[in-house]
């Protein structure tokens, strides 16, 4: 494109002042700005950017509440809880892991988020929780996957990871620094999500980061498929055989990745996408609730419903709606294919209200905001689930202790912190042993390596030792 018709572009979607400064620039400097401004109207004409960014207000505005009348709990067809269902769990589980040995599985994590609100300036999954072994989530994370594949026949898993410019060299670095984890290089694919420009919080001014480039942030976890689309991931996966796809956050330290129980679940009832749920901490825990609205399977989030809603409780005493989205997605791949070909360019953006670092390029100066200035636009992983029918959608309730303790906030804050996803990993390693006939003292936790043990298994050699003291690591 040339710089006329780049300028032209953003010019005709009113975004004059994007060129205040240009006669200050060098030629070197033009070239590099107008290379920025032509690679972000590759995602989309600027005048579609700034109507997706007026849509995604008015959207706020309309979903600050949903119409109570349109959602209900998920029916039973599509709603099964395995929480002391061990036959089935059992059933599940051999399902999934005949899926996995024959190599139909693959895995997608999604680690293109900033975790601002973590405070860390590293991605997410190199985050030391202050386990004894000190591992971060991606090492714990490989080593299910290592653990999974012996319990498989000694199959190769690929894992996908999805990044995003700001994570994405900080990511790779650490794998390769760590050695994959014992992981072959060649079953770890990494890809990155798209960006979206910032906006003012009117929503009609593209905002610049510096004199030479705009504010750019990952498109949100929706951002997914535009970026399996466009990196050619769903091709790869064809040439390798895979048929499921289980996707996941790097923030939780209880994901069970790949987990045969809930691939096994989704293989037996024909479900083309499937997600887990817990129970919610409380009514008013800040999590995603999945529900059918309008009789189609949806996420909606907290904010959402009223508080007489979410307080509501059925006869047994509990939550009427209390199916937590814990981000563990469950694929078919002509499924995932549909979608790519279908609804990639139709997924609706969020607006998230944040402090935004800009260039004031009329005043010359920087401005580093202490309160939301601006906004970024997200998309939403879960925005394409209401295009399928409920037959064709499970949901799977497991135990949180197992399987939930997400790492949002800083250390210190009241909730979902380092200090309670270490606490939920140790105890749960902890159970596996005591399970397994190991005598561990009142009040001691054990590491359990996932090398060791995927999900409880392998730890019979551990029957009748004794755990006395905190601090212990099993490898
Ligand atoms: C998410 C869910 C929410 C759920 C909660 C459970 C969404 C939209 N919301 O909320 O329903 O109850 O987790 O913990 O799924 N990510 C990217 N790229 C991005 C943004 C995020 O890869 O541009 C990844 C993050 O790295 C993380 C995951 O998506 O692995 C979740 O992202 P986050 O934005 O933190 O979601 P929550 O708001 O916590």
């Amino acid at each position: 494109m040339t710089w006329e018709s780049v300028e032209q572009l953003y010019k005709s979607a009113g975004q004059d002042h994007l060129f205040h400064h240009i006669n200050s620039l060098s030629h070197e400097e033009k070239e590099i700005f107008y290379s920025n401004l032509s690679n972000m109207a590759n995602r989309g004409p600027p005048s579609k950017l700034l109507t997706d960014c007026q849509n995604a207000i008015k959207l706020q505005e309309l979903n600050s509440q949903v119409d109570p009348n349109l959602i209900k709990p998920l029916p039973s067809t599509s709603f099964h809880s395995i929480i002391g269902n061990d036959e089935a769990t059992n059933e599940y589980y051999k399902l999934g892991c005949d899926a996995i040995s024959r190599g139909e599985v693959a895995i997608i994590l999604m680690a293109g988020g900033q975790g601002t609100r973590l405070g860390s300036t590293l991605p997410k999954g190199c985050y030391d929780i202050n386990l004894p072994s000190h591992k971060s989530l991606f090492q714990i994370q490989g080593e299910k996957i290592i653990s999974l594949q012996k319990i498989c026949n000694d199959c190769v898993i690929p894992w996908y990871i999805m990044t995003s410019v700001p994570t994405r060299d900080a990511t790779e670095k650490f794998f390769v620094d760590n050695n994959y984890f014992g992981l072959r290089k060649d079953q770890i694919i990494f890809f990155n999500q798209g960006t979206l420009p910032a906006f003012s919080s009117d929503g009609k001014n593209i905002l610049l980061a510096n004199p030479l480039q705009l504010v750019e942030s990952p498109d949100g976890n929706g951002g997914l498929y535009r970026s399996l689309r466009d990196n050619h991931i769903v091709e790869d996966f064809k040439k390798r055989g895979i048929k499921h796809i289980y996707v996941y956050c790097v923030d939780n330290v209880l994901s069970k990745l790949a987990d045969p129980v809930f691939v096994g679940y989704a293989i037996k009832y024909n479900f083309q996408l499937a997600t887990k749920a817990v129970r919610k901490r409380d009514a008013h825990e800040s999590v995603g609730l999945i529900v059918a609205k309008d009789n189609r399977p949806c996420v909606i989030e907290y904010s959402e419903i009223s508080k007489e809603l979410a307080e509501s409780t059925n006869e047994q005493g509990l939550l009427q709606f209390r199916a937590a989205n814990i981000v563990n997605h469950y694929y078919h791949i002509d499924l995932l294919s549909k979608f790519l070909n279908e609804w990639c360019d139709n997924i609706p953006y969020h607006v998230a209200r944040k402090k935004i670092a800009s260039y004031d390029n009329i005043k010359d100066c920087y401005i580093k905001p202490e309160q939301p200035n601006g906004i970024k636009l997200e998309q939403f992983i879960f925005d394409v689930f209401p295009t399928i029918p409920l037959d064709k959608f499970g949901c799977l309730e497991v135990e949180r202790s197992d399987e939930f303790a997400p790492l949002k906030n800083a250390p210190g804050s009241k909730t979902d912190n380092p200090e309670t996803s270490r606490l939920a990993y140790l105890r749960l390693g902890t159970q596996w042993l005591k399970d397994s006939g190991a005598l561990v003292g009142e009040n001691v936790l054990v590491e359990v390596s996932n090398k060791l043990s995927y999900g409880g298994e392998n730890l019979e050699q551990f029957k009748g030792v004794n755990f006395n003291k905190n601090g212990a690591y099993l490898e």
